[in-house]
């Protein structure tokens, strides 16, 4: 089975957790657009989506899928979406896409978040993917800056703007030995909206997708 194939493989198995009637969020990235491909199966059930990214939107209205704003939605029981990198505790590195900040509003106001990967994503220790920082254009130094004096190599992602209008700085190197600490103190930085780490609100459940079938964490 190749990553593509793993990628289907656990979309699929996700479908199951949707229950009649839910109001599903949805996150961003080609494991995501996997899942929404298969949506169309159990339409039905699903009152309305909440959608993290402007690219999610376009591909479930596509769908006949009824996309609403998340002031509108009365709750959210389940959130579906994939990561960058996933560890044993359920924290994630995410960002790769670049729509961390919507995704992590819909994490955070969701009540189940099933995180869906394939096994090359699931490590020991976050941090061998760069932690994407969304950032205030204005604050590209002064975040980059405080990046520098973490011990870590921030890259500007170049000619990328977010739904939100920021811009994203990939950082690499860093030693993430405690994810939640460091969730914390990147916030902290004037200027950051939002950093890529997922462990004040680590996912519920992951859904990993291997050769020989899905295990489930
Ligand atoms: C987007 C994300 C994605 O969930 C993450 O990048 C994984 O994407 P893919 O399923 O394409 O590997 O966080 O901001």
């Amino acid at each position: 089975m190749d990553q593509d194939d793993k990628k289907n493989l656990v979309a699929e198995a996700a479908l199951e957790y949707i229950k009649n009637g839910d109001i599903l969020g949805i996150g961003s990235g080609s494991t995501v657009n996997k899942f929404i491909n298969l949506l169309g199966s159990v339409r039905n059930k699903i009152e309305a989506c909440v959608s993290s990214s402007n690219t999610s939107t376009e591909l479930l209205k596509n769908m006949n899928i009824e996309v609403i704003d998340i002031k509108d939605a009365k709750s959210i029981p389940l959130y579906i979406d994939g990561a960058d990198e996933a560890n044993s505790q359920k924290e994630l590195i995410k960002g790769g896409g670049g729509a961390l900040t919507r995704e992590k509003i819909l994490a955070q106001a969701s009540d189940k978040f099933i995180c869906i990967i394939d096994e090359s994503k699931f490590v020991k220790k976050l941090g061998s993917f760069p932690l994407p920082i969304e950032v205030l254009q204005i604050a590209k130094s002064s975040v980059s800056l405080e990046m520098i004096k973490l011990g870590a190599r921030p890259v500007y992602r170049d000619q990328f703007i977010t739904d939100n209008g920021h811009i994203i700085i990939d950082v690499h190197g860093l030693n993430i030995n405690e994810p939640m600490a460091l969730e914390k103190e990147i916030n902290n930085i004037p200027g950051v909206v939002t950093n890529g780490i997922f462990s004040i609100r680590s996912a519920d459940e992951i859904l990993i997708a291997t050769d020989n079938g899905i295990i489930k964490k």
